[in-house]
């Protein structure tokens, strides 16, 4: 018997220690929300994926000299801006205009930490990845058993390729640095579980606990 992906219970589909990786899971209170505010939760999650093929992007510019990285990124940001042909689309079908919206303080929450000297930084910038991507990753898991069955099969194909990507986030910043990078990732991890755990004014896609 084939198993599809609509027999797998969400929490099947994330890759093996993503769980463990990042230090929170998403609160209750986020679920809520996010039901609650469904075209506020599409046009950021729009804006996610734009930034993400931007991001990968830019490190294309920067690190020129490093070909596994170059040919990840480049993917990598093919796929995200992929991702977000398909959520403008849904959005349309759904008479959802898209319209700009504030950032939320999670991305540069994070940023902000990432070191400024090389390869440190860079090391940084690829966990910082590999961690909007899991984010990214157990959020679409997490919400899946509560969407319609169009949105659904949407996310169940999203938390596919975010938890490819947080792979190779992860392989790239283990590539990247010169020794074991398990320190940088605690620190990091645990800046992102608060930003997932603390009060947070504007709901976002990786907004914090509903203030
Ligand atoms: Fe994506
Ligand atoms: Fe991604």
């Amino acid at each position: 018997m084939t198993v599809t992906a609509a027999d797998c219970t969400p929490n099947d589909l994330l890759p093996a220690g993503l769980l463990e990786f990042l230090y929170c899971v998403t609160p209750d209170a986020w679920i809520d929300e996010a039901l609650a505010n469904p075209e506020l939760l599409l046009i950021d999650h729009a804006q996610c994926e734009k930034k993400a093929a931007s991001t990968a992007m830019s490190l294309l510019y920067r690190y020129v000299d490093q070909p596994l990285l170059l040919s990840k990124m480049s993917q990598l940001a093919r796929e995200e801006l992929l991702h977000f042909e398909q959520v403008v689309k849904l959005m349309e079908a759904r008479g959802i205009a898209y319209r700009h919206i504030s950032a939320s303080r999670y991305a540069e929450g994070l940023r902000r930490h990432v070191r400024t000297e090389e390869p440190g930084r860079l090391v940084d910038i690829l966990i910082v990845g590999a961690l909007i991507e899991a984010r990214s990753c157990e959020r679409f898991a997490r919400l899946i058993p509560h969407l319609d069955d169009e949105l659904a099969k949407f996310y169940r194909g999203l938390v596919k390729s975010e938890g490819r990507h947080y792979e190779d986030y992860l392989m790239l910043a283990r590539d990247a640095a010169s020794g074991a990078i398990d320190d940088r990732v605690a620190f990091l991890a645990a800046r992102e579980a608060e930003l997932i755990s603390m009060p947070d004014t504007a709901f976002r896609f990786h907004s914090g606990v509903p203030a």
